[in-house]
């Protein structure tokens, strides 16, 4: 049976990566998904190879109004939204010192600011809905320290999960957030950091860094009813990282 047969579920920042290897699963799962990014001709493209249970809708995560519209537009199309992905997210890796303000609140905008005005966003269609599963994507850095900004926005992402999911709780509408360590996408692996990240792996417990798909299935057991007693909790996906 489909895991997600009946959900109408968000993710943002599906054009590539993790968001878009997400996407795909909860499509083949029997999910109406409703995919956003900033990036609108790969979005496009990527939800048409998806099919009809998946529409594009161009957002900025860090607009409260392109939020309105998502969430209006998945209910004139699907219906009450059961499932919301925060998963669109930016990376600067800078010294503190060398970090402008500018930098930094971009980064918390994007990160951070963006977790908080999806969640808000969502809940009355989720209650409409009669419950829902919020999953918000931190890092291993919201676990252990890495760049400045980044770790900050990821530490925040862990505490607001909690916060949010105790607010959330009487609605029936769960909250986790979930910790990869290293994923291959085109954040991470790009032709001049190859060669950083296969030294990098040495480091890594399992050997090697992880394909998009592999956090997919974590991010698909939160969505879907599996984890009916999950909440305020964090799932961590990192080969071992973090255990050493
Ligand atoms: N790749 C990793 O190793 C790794 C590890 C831990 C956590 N993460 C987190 O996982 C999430 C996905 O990362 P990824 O590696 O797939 O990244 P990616 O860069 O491949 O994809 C991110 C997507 O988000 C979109 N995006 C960026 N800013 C946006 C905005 N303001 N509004 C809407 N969309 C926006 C981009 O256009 C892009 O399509 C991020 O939150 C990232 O911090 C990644």
């Amino acid at each position: 049976m489909s895991r997600l047969s009946g959900k109408v579920a968000i993710i943002t920042g599906a054009a590539q990566g993790m968001g878009a290897a997400h996407a795909k699963l909860f499509v083949e799962q029997g999910a109406k998904v409703i995919l956003t990014d900033l990036n609108e001709e790969k979005g496009h493209a990527f939800a048409t190879e998806l099919g009809e249970n998946a529409i594009f809708v161009k957002q900025n995560v860090t607009s409260e109004e392109d939020w309105a519209t998502v969430i209006a537009t998945a209910e004139e199309k699907f219906g009450p939204v059961n499932v919301l992905v925060n998963n669109a997210g930016i990376t600067m890796a800078k010294n503190m010192l060398d970090m402008t303000l500018e930098e930094y609140r971009r980064i918390v905008d994007i990160n951070q600011v963006s977790v908080f005005l999806g969640m808000k966003a969502v809940a009355a269609s989720m209650m409409k809905a009669g419950s829902g599963s919020i999953v918000n994507i931190s890092s291993m850095n919201g676990l252990v320290a890495g760049a400045v900004g980044y770790t900050d926005t990821k530490f925040a992402v862990r505490g607001m999960t909690k916060a949010a999911a105790i607010n959330l709780a009487p609605m029936g509408i769960r909250v986790n957030s979930v910790h990869p360590g290293v994923i291959a996408t085109p954040m991470v692996v790009q032709e001049d950091t190859k060669a950083a990240v296969e030294e990098f792996s040495k480091h890594i417990p399992l050997k090697r860094v992880a394909q998009p798909e592999e956090v997919s299935n974590m991010v698909l057991f939160l969505a879907s009813d599996e984890s009916s007693y999950s909440t305020g909790s964090e799932f961590i996906i990192d080969g071992g990282l973090t255990a050493q």
